[in-house]
């Protein structure tokens, strides 16, 4: 895989994660249709486009292992990166157009309904992610880097919490993600375990 083409599928990918943002600006510039409340349609394909790449991030690691596709890893990065600026502008939304700046209330929020905590602890831990995303600062973290990035799964844990306890009448898609998210999870502690007993076998013999 040479580079030209990563930048290309890179660039793709780019194109196709900013379809959701474009597509909902242009339903609220031009077309005007964001139904009956358009603060709340905005909030909801905000959250959900972050819900999505988060889990679209997570997928590359056993994608990779399972198809040796190695030039799949270049991705995560990008991805992830677009999650965080979906999940800034989601909570934006709910700062600036749901709740206007009122800082008290937005306080009380946080502190007191549980489905907020939970979605603004999702938020904070991405932001050391965000933070250590280039390649400098992976060089300058070394081994300290992939643990500190092994928080993306809490960050997607509490991000499906928050929008399983948000979940008013339908929980169907919730349960979906909730599903999707334990598979992933499941790899993960399987892929560990068997590199775990591998170690101790080789020690054994
Ligand atoms: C400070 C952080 C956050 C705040 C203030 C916030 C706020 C909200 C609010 C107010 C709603 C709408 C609830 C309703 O309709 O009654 C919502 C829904 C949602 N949020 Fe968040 N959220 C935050 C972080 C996150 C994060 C980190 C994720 C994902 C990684 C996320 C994903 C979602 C999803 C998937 C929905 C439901 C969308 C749907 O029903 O289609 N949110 N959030």
């Amino acid at each position: 895989m040479t580079r030209r083409f990563l930048g290309f599928i890179k660039a793709l990918v780019l194109l196709a994660c900013l379809i959701p943002l474009l597509h909902l600006l242009a339903r609220a510039n031009g077309l005007g249709d964001l139904g009956a409340n358009p603060v709340q349609e905005i909030l909801h394909t905000l959250g959900k486009t972050s819900l999505n790449l988060i889990l679209i991030t997570l997928i590359i690691t056993p994608l990779r292992k399972e198809t040796g596709l190695v030039w799949l890893v270049g991705l995560r990065r990008t991805l992830g990166l677009l999650c965080f600026c979906y999940v800034v502008f989601h909570a934006l939304t709910y700062i600036a157009l749901d709740q206007g700046f009122a800082w008290n209330s937005l306080f009380v929020d946080v502190t007191q309904r549980p489905y907020i905590t939970l979605g603004f602890i999702s938020l904070l831990l991405m932001v050391p992610l965000a933070l250590t995303s280039t390649n400098s600062a992976q060089r300058r973290l070394g081994r300290r880097w992939a643990k500190l990035h092994r928080l993306i799964y809490l960050a997607a844990i509490l991000g499906v919490l928050h929008f399983l306890l948000q979940a008013k009448i339908d929980i169907s898609d919730p349960i979906f993600y909730s599903v999707v998210l334990l598979l992933l999870l499941g790899y993960r502690i399987n892929t560990w375990l068997k590199s775990r007993q591998a170690i101790k076998n080789r020690g054994d013999s």
